[in-house]
């Protein structure tokens, strides 16, 4: 049954304290024990009525119900308690554990999927099955055991009146077993229509800038409330499937009541029961109703989960990439591309890169230059290895990545990527990122030589200050160094600068050039760039169009072809006349 398999997956999903489980399984059970004492003591008692009768007999019998009463509380408490921290504990640590697993993905899972939908199934999945675990499996165990035992004791104390309940059981379980299934593909409806529209708020919240530049304030607003209509539609029907659910359900039930009483009633008369007997069987009989009643409540609810369980099983089954920090080698910096053909895995058949060949010598500087879209970023990737080449070879220092662990070779790289923001925290923070163990004069210094002390000092809180959520706060430039700061403390082997100057004004280009320049003294660099200053003074330069290396050589060599690509590059030839 699909409602046990997701039960088996959660469980597979969580891990769970097991004294805790024990414990709470035990409270649980006796709890159940002690509550199907209780119609049994207040029938007693009313039987000893009948006959000529012993005072004493019902003040033991109370002190006994009393003593009942006192151990179930007692005994939900101890289950209460120990639920409620196995779900606390349980699913912090799934969260943890998810979270771990998520970071550890290869970069192109984020990109086949939105990422606020890996959020929200880190957070908003994890959280629907709080309940699940504080409520619905407690109820499961408890309720079914107090309902097996309540019918056993309505068979014992009379089981003609208690055999029509099993004519009547399967056909209520068919009806809410139909009623359920419906419930549920409303409710998978439901959740889909909800999350897509919290997507919308988040989209538009966090680039607000975009919606107001474009003065689409009203146009979101629409967006919105179309989602959320279609929300209400769904709630209000998933409403009403539950009520009818419920409407069924008690009626059946109240139509059972009424048939017992009435031969309860005509056995009293004819002596074959007693009075005591009728409130016992009575208390047993609306005890196995109450829990079948929240029995199938809890599937309708595990039913709800079983969308939480899956996307988070869906997110775990994707395969981490390996990042054991053994077998590291000493890198010194040799980057070589061999016949290096490559297609993103979401469109297999388009080749963004052909037949890619260069080797930049340890410690050079190269540029790559081409038109946007030509796959300059795409060799970046490559290189750090989000990506394998689908065919060829990407050799570090002479070994091929492949052999290389993915933690040696990202180690000894330093990407400053086109886009990128910065973390919420400090600067410090967001510099320190580049390598956690720097030390203080190894900070001051990268802060230096990126010009991000330039504009700190300006600061009442220098490197204390808090960039906002994505940067909000602070300049393109201002980010574009304090990310150059950050490659900088990595002290790599192999630098890449995708564009890394292109959000700077010209004043500020200069100080970062300079940095730049220093940084790309240390170490084996590729940059790739669009203006011309950076190029000038490379030791060779790439020129790329369409995912193919069509022309290389230093400038002077480029500029000296008439017919040359690269000389016909606008961005160079608008860079010329400038300078
Ligand atoms: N993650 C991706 N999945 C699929 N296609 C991509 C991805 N990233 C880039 N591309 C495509 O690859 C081509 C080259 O992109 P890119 O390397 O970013 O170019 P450049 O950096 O030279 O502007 C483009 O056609 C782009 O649409
Ligand atoms: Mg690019």
């Amino acid at each position: 049954m699909k409602v046990l398999d997701s039960l088996r997956d959660l469980l597979k999903l969580v891990r769970l304290s097991k004294p805790l489980l024990f414990l709470g399984v035990l409270f649980l059970i006796s709890s159940a024990g002690v509550n199907l004492l209780i119609p049994k003591l207040v029938g007693d008692i009313f039987n000893t009525l009948e006959s000529n009768f012993v005072l004493s007999d019902i003040h033991t019998l109370s002190f006994y119900l009393a003593l009942v009463f006192l151990g179930r509380g007692l005994f939900t408490y101890g289950h209460t308690v120990c639920f409620g921290r196995l779900t606390v504990q349980s699913l912090t640590d799934l969260r943890q554990r998810v979270y771990g697993h998520a970071v550890k993905l290869p970069v192109f899972v984020f990109k086949k999927k939105n990422v606020s939908e890996i959020t929200s199934r880190i957070s908003a999945d994890i959280q629907r099955l709080e309940n699940f675990f504080n409520q619905v499996i407690p109820t499961l165990l408890s309720q079914s055991i107090v309902g097996i035992g309540a019918l056993v004791m309505t068979f014992i104390i009379s089981w003609k009146l208690a055999g029509i309940i099993l004519i009547i059981f399967p056909l209520v379980l068919f009806l809410s077993g139909k009623l359920t299934n419906g419930i549920k593909g409303i409710s998978s409806e439901l959740q889909g229509d909800t999350a897509r529209s919290n997507i919308i708020i988040q989209e538009s919240l966090t680039d607000i800038y975009a919606v107001k530049s474009f003065t689409n304030e009203p146009f979101q607003v629409q967006k919105f409330k179309r989602m959320t209509n279609s929300v209400t539609k769904l709630g209000t029907r998933l409403i009403l499937a539950e009520s009818r659910y419920e409407l069924i359900n008690m009626i059946t039930m109240g139509l059972l009541i009424v048939f017992m009483i009435w031969r309860s009633a005509v056995m009293i008369s004819q002596g074959t029961l007693g009075q005591g007997d009728v409130i016992a069987f009575a208390t047993y009989l609306l005890l196995v109703f109450g829990c079948f009643h929240t029995i199938s409540k809890a599937i309708a609810d595990v039913q709800k989960s079983v969308g939480s369980v899956e996307s988070i099983l869906e997110l775990l089954g994707n395969k981490p990439e390996e990042l054991e920090q053994t077998g590291n080698v000493d890198l010194s910096g040799s980057l070589r591309f061999e016949n290096v053909n490559f297609s993103y895995p979401d469109n297999p058949k388009k080749f963004i890169l052909k037949n890619i060949n260069f080797e930049i010598p340890q410690g050079e500087r190269w540029a790559l230059v081409g038109s946007s879209g030509s796959g300059k970023s795409t060799i970046a990737s490559l290189v750090l290895q989000f990506y394998q080449p689908t065919t060829g070879k990407v050799y570090f220092d002479d070994i091929e990545m492949t052999k290389l662990s993915l933690y040696n070779i990202r180690k000894n790289m330093a990407v400053v990527p086109q886009s990128s923001s910065l973390f919420t925290g400090t600067i410090r923070e967001n510099i320190m990122y580049g390598r956690l163990d720097a030390t203080e004069e190894e900070f001051q210094e990268v802060a230096i030589e990126a010009s991000v002390d330039e504009f700190v000092k300006d600061l009442t809180d220098g490197y204390a200050t808090e960039v906002g959520e994505n940067g909000m706060r602070l300049s393109g430039g201002q980010r574009q160094r304090i990310l150059l700061a950050r490659a900088m403390l990595k002290n790599p082997k192999i630098l890449i600068l995708d564009e890394a100057t292109s959000a700077l004004d010209s004043e500020t280009e200069m100080l970062v050039q300079v940095a730049i320049y220093l940084m790309t003294q240390k170490c084996t660099s590729l940059t790739i760039a669009h203006r011309l200053s950076t190029v000038k003074t490379a030791d060779r330069i790439l020129v790329m169009d369409q995912g193919e290396i069509i022309e290389q050589g230093t400038y002077e060599e480029l500029m000296a072809d008439d017919n040359s690509h690269f000389r016909h590059l606008n961005f160079l030839s608008l860079d010329t006349k400038e300078s």
